[in-house]
C-alpha cells in the first residue's frame, strides 16, 4: 500500500516517509492548538455545540493547511505541500486550471548558442531518470535538456526541474489527448527530441506524427514481455517474479500510437535471484536504467 502511495505521489522512498512525518505532526498539532482556542475563546462542555463545530471546522479547513505548510517547509518539503496546497484549492475552484508552472521565456537560460537537441522529458514520477539525464547533459555541447513534462502535481520530478533551473509544463488530461494542444509549446521551447522516463499516458498520434522517430520511451522489462496497459511501476514486477522468470531488464525503444510496442533499440538484462522480491527487481532495474538510459539516449540524438 505504501509502495502504491509513493507512486501516486511520484516521491522517492525517502521523501515518502519525511512527507508521512508530515502529515502526522500536523494532525497532533492541529487537534491539539484546536484545543487551546476553544479554550481561549472560553468555550467549554456547556458551550453551545454550533459554535464549537465551527471552530473545529475552522481549524480543520484553514489551520490545518497552513501548518501543513509550516512543517512541510520546515522539513524540506515545501515544493511538495505547495503543489498538494494548490491542488487541493483548484478543486475547490478557488484556483483556476494553470497549466504553465515555473515558466520562464524559454530563452530565460540560453547564455549560449542553442544546441543541436533540444530535449523535453516527459515525467509524473519521483524522476530519478529524469535527474540521471539532466546530469548527463549538464554542460553538453550539443544536448540540452530545455523542457519537463508532467502530468502530476507535486511530482518529485518537477522539485528536480526547478533544482535545475529547467523549465516545467504541467498538463492536463484532456487537453494532452486533444492531441496537439500542447504542440506551440514544445515548438516555443525548440524541442526536437522527447524522451519519457516514467510517464504513463499514452502518446497521442498527433504528437508522435510530429515528431516522429523522435520519442523516446523506457520500460523496465524485457519487451515485449511485460508490456501494454496496466504494466507499469510495481505491477510489472510483481509480474515478472510471480512467473518465476529468471531474469528481467531494461528495454528503450521508440513510441508508437500502443503502449510500449515501438521499435526497440536497446535491452540490458540482470539476473533475478530466488530471494528477489518486486522491491528488490525494482532496484536492480532502477540501476540500470540509470546507468543506460541518458547514454543511450546520446548515441542516438548524436
Ligand atoms: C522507470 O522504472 C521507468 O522504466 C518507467 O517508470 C519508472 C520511472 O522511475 N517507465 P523514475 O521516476 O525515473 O524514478
Amino acid at each position: 500500500m505504501f509502495q502504491k502511495l509513493q507512486q501516486k505521489w511520484g516521491v522517492s522512498h525517502r521523501q515518502f516517509w519525511i512527507i508521512f512525518i508530515v502529515f502526522g505532526l500536523t494532525g497532533t498539532t492541529t487537534a491539539i492548538l484546536t484545543r487551546y482556542v476553544t479554550a481561549w475563546l472560553g468555550m467549554d462542555a456547556s458551550s453551545f455545540w454550533v459554535w464549537k463545530l465551527l471552530v473545529r471546522l475552522g481549524m480543520l479547513v484553514f489551520g490545518y493547511q497552513f501548518i501543513l505548510l509550516g512543517y512541510g517547509a520546515l522539513l524540506g518539503q515545501w515544493a511538495f505541500f505547495w503543489k498538494y496546497e494548490a491542488l487541493l484549492l483548484r478543486k475547490l475552484g478557488f484556483l483556476s486550471q494553470q497549466t504553465m508552472a515555473n515558466r520562464q521565456s524559454p530563452t530565460a537560460n540560453h547564455q549560449h548558442p542553442k544546441p543541436k537537441t533540444q530535449l523535453a522529458i516527459f515525467a509524473s514520477g519521483a524522476g530519478s531518470n529524469a535527474q540521471k539525464i539532466i546530469e548527463h547533459f549538464k554542460n553538453h555541447p550539443s544536448v540540452r535538456v530545455a523542457l519537463v513534462v508532467c502530468n502530476k502535481p507535486g511530482a518529485g520530478v518537477l522539485q528536480i526541474a526547478s533544482e535545475n533551473g529547467i523549465p516545467y509544463l504541467l498538463i492536463e488530461k484532456e487537453r494532452f489527448f486533444r492531441g496537439d494542444t500542447y504542440l506551440p509549446v514544445l515548438k516555443e521551447y525548440g524541442i526536437n527530441f522527447i524522451v519519457l522516463a516514467g510517464f504513463l499516458w499514452k502518446v497521442p498520434a498527433a504528437l508522435i506524427e510530429a515528431y516522429p522517430q523522435k520519442i523516446l520511451n523506457i520500460h523496465p522489462a524485457l519487451l515485449p514481455k511485460y508490456g501494454g496497459k496496466g504494466m507499469y511501476g510495481m505491477h510489472v514486477h510483481e509480474a515478472v517474479i510471480a512467473a518465476g522468470e529468471k531474469q528481467s531488464g531494461i528495454t528503450i525503444h521508440y513510441v508508437n500510437e500502443h503502449f510500449d510496442e515501438g521499435a526497440p533499440v536497446f535491452q540490458a538484462v540482470c539476473t533475478i535471484d530466488e530471494k528477489d522480491t518486486p522491491e528488490t527487481l525494482a532496484q536492480k532495474i532502477h540501476l540500470l536504467e540509470h546507468a543506460h538510459f541518458p547514454i543511450e539516449i546520446e548515441k542516438i540524438v548524436s
